[in-house]
């Protein structure tokens, strides 16, 4: 089992083929989700510490009757909670080929092929955005630790300034940049969160009132953290004006484009993005809007060599010896990890493999999708919106007959009570948003598979689940 023969390998690759192809055809047979219990799905685990082997097929037998359906099926076109990519089989076939060469890419001479790929497949999501030749960056496990990397690149440009750092960031900010203030010892406290406008951005009047608070205070503005969608509802800041105020204070300047970056492919929605080539460092995820399944962030520096200087160190056991300044090259240099897998195969195959026009064509449909959940939604008398659709997040309510004339408390519990129902159900998954203190029911289209006939369906399910709750 430890060195299989090639004939077994063969047959083991047949069987999990086999099992993948089933799978994967028959996602619109199954429900999103189902409601099961931990005690459950731990009593199907033999929890017994195997002293001795199990042979292969029995393995998989597992995976298909224990894992699978007491999963939930990210991949599914219902499947709309939270900022969920569904995988792509290209990107499966990537990820089996990283781990069957095992490359480990810390520095050049660890792995020369694998490195020169996310170098390339690094220019390419470059140029997708629009920075000028010299930026650069890598990938790492995701968005949360791009947004760390990015700011500790940020804290190393005034460390040698006294006083508090201050952090800017509406109010909307994804909650992994203030875990990365106080990873980095700035602190959570020095997020200083700006208001928003009524499309959820981030109020300029309101940024520019805080920082002249803080310099008059005696701190020190680093950092100007400006959204580019959302996680709740989507919402794109207003990039080139952020950037006049960062170089007015200078302050860096970071997107976090985790969920809505790569929508800049979208020719409907590019405009929104103006201005992002322009900022010091962008966090975005190829596992979220490139459909890639986890883990794959990636973080964008527009001048790699400052970013240098935060995370360099020598120690003589990693040092490079009588090597060309190409082939020196460490990514260490630019993130926080040492070992590395070979995340950029997936990124590459997929680019390579299905071509930038597709996932445009993909991400514009995945926009579709959403404006026509919201212009359903405006024409209907049972919901409501609770926040404009920006990319391909919609937040909004249900207000069956009977509950129009009740209080904003009633009709949210109900929605509340109706999230939890629909996701039983299985039909359909929603996650949930708070908006201005109220309970919103939120989805976020992001699967290639997604139709608008899946839209339809999903307001006739949450219409047939909220009857089933009345009565
Ligand atoms: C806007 C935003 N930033 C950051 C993150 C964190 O990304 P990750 O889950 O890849 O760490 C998310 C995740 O949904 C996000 O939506």
């Amino acid at each position: 089992m430890l060195d299989p023969s090639a004939d077994e390998i063969r047959k083991w690759g047949n069987s999990v083929i086999q099992l993948m192809t089933d799978y994967l055809c028959s996602l619109r047979d199954r429900g999103v989700y189902r409601h099961m219990f931990s005690r459950r799905i731990r009593d199907r685990l033999d929890a017994a510490l195997p002293t001795k082997g199990t042979d292969f097929d029995g393995l998989l037998r597992v995976f298909r009757e224990d894992i699978i359906p007491f999963s939930r099926q990210n991949a599914h076109p219902r499947m709309f909670g939270y900022v969920q990519s569904p995988g792509t089989p290209i990107a499966a076939f990537a990820d089996l080929l990283a781990s069957t060469l095992n490359a480990n890419l810390t520095v050049w001479r660890s792995a020369p092929a694998p490195v020169e790929v996310e170098r390339l497949t690094i220019d390419w999501i470059r140029q997708i955005l629009g920075f000028n030749a010299g930026a650069g960056g890598l990938f790492v496990s995701g968005g949360s630790m791009a947004n760390l990397a990015a700011l500790a690149a940020a804290r190393q440009t005034k460390d040698c300034l006294s006083g508090r750092l201050r952090i800017y960031a509406s109010s909307e900010t994804h909650f992994s940049i203030v875990k990365a203030a106080a990873l980095l010892g700035i602190g959570r406290e020095n997020v200083c969160h700006i208001a928003v406008d009524e499309r959820f951005r981030i109020r300029m009047d309101d940024l520019v009132v805080k920082i002249t608070a803080d310099l008059e205070a005696g701190c020190v503005p680093l950092c100007v953290v400006a959204n580019a969608g959302t996680v709740n509802t989507g919402a794109v800041d207003p990039l080139a004006e952020i950037r006049e105020i960062a170089n007015r204070f200078q302050l860096w300047m970071h997107v976090d484009g985790s969920y809505g970056a790569l929508a800049i492919l979208a020719k409907s929605a590019r405009e929104l993005f103006a201005g992002i080539e322009r900022a010091d460092s962008v966090a975005l995820d190829p596992h979220k809007w490139l459909y890639l399944p986890v883990d794959v962030g990636c973080v964008i520096y527009r001048d790699p060599e400052i970013v240098h200087a935060a995370f360099a160190h020598e120690a003589e056991y990693t040092r490079i010896i009588g090597q060309e300044a190409d082939e020196a090259f460490a990514f260490w240099d630019y993130g926080p990890e040492l070992s590395r897998r070979f995340r950029a195969l997936k990124v590459w195959m997929l680019l390579k493999g299905v071509g930038v026009d597709a996932l445009s064509e993909a991400i514009e449909n995945n926009l579709a999708c959403a404006r026509h959940l919201e212009s359903m939604v405006r024409a209907s008398d049972d919901f409501e919106m609770a926040a404009p659709v920006e990319l391909s997040i919609f937040c909004f309510r249900h207000m069956p007959a009977q509950l129009r004339n009740e209080s904003p408390k009633t009709i949210d519990a109900f929605n509340e009570r109706l999230l939890v129902a629909l996701q039983r159900d299985g039909s359909s998954y929603l996650s949930n948003a708070t908006l201005g203190g109220r309970f919103a029911l939120r989805g976020c289209v992001l699967n290639y598979r997604t139709t608008l006939h899946d839209i339809e369906i999903l307001l006739d399910d949450l219409r047939r689940v909220a009857k089933s709750l009345a009565s």
